[in-house]
């Protein structure tokens, strides 16, 4: 999924994730929540939020799985300002304590089974120091989207992006679909990627497995109140002083 071509797409173009309000925005919620101590950003990719907060003056460490997103990240910002660890954000160690630890953009649905997921919220708050915080970024599961007999919710149709996910409510996987015109010729580019998703309140029971007790739960990296009509949350558990 994240090869090289992936790798060279991903924030080359100017895209609501990487638009100045928005990045300014999770930059700013992720600086006041490190304060004076150091971040952690597991599957940091090509630094789209690391990079930037380390810009801001946190000292920012990354775990990243792909040699060629870490590879992107790299021609950004060197090893001594930002190292990258390659390996799983749900076993790797890295030296030292951190204040923050976290995890954006829908990632924490990569890893496909809840081992791995309470696994990777225990890796979160191996690294924490007490009181240190791990945050997370998700899609609220789109089920109520789906009615009885279907099996696919499409969350974009533009002209340039045609985008669906399938959902398999017994397995918790959802599947989603892209395609993508790249030139004028008209041909479409066709992606997928594979997430186990997650309700909240999973996650809180993985946070309690992992030792750590949930903070606060926003709608947005600007802090609006998460409703039962938010598409995604933004979660913060804060492991025992
Ligand atoms: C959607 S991108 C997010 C990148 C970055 N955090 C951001 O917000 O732009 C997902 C990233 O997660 C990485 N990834 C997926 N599974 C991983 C794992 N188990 N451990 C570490 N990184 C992982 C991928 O290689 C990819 O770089």
């Amino acid at each position: 999924m994240w090869g090289r071509d992936a790798a060279e797409r991903y924030d080359a173009e100017e895209t609501e994730m990487t638009s100045a309000p928005v990045l300014g925005a999770t930059v700013g919620f992720l600086a006041e929540l490190a304060g004076d101590g150091r971040a952690l950003e597991f599957a940091i990719g090509t630094g789209r939020v690391g990079v930037p907060l380390r810009e801001r003056g946190v000292p920012v460490t990354g775990i990243e799985l792909s040699e060629h997103m870490a590879a992107v990240l790299r021609r950004k910002v060197d090893e001594d300002t930002l190292p990258v660890v390659i390996g799983d954000m749900a076993t790797t160690v890295v030296p030292g304590e951190f204040s923050l630890v976290y995890l954006v953009y829908n990632t924490v649905s990569n890893l496909l089974t809840q081992d791995e997921q309470v696994e990777c919220f225990r890796n979160a708050a191996r690294h924490l120091r007490p009181g240190g915080r791990f945050v997370v970024e998700l899609g609220v599961p789109p089920l109520r989207f789906l009615p009885p007999g279907q099996v696919a919710v499409p969350f974009d149709v533009s002209e340039r992006h045609l985008g669906f996910d399938t959902i398999d409510p017994v397995e918790q996987i959802l599947v989603s679909h892209h395609f993508t015109r790249d030139g004028e010729d008209g041909r479409y580019r066709r992606g997928a990627s594979r997430h186990r998703y997650a309700w909240p309140a999973e996650l809180d029971l993985m946070a309690r497995i992992a030792g750590l007790e949930r903070d606060r739960r926003v709608a947005d990296w600007d802090g609006a109140p998460f409703t039962q009509d938010s598409p995604k949350h933004i979660s913060v558990w804060r492991k025992s002083a």
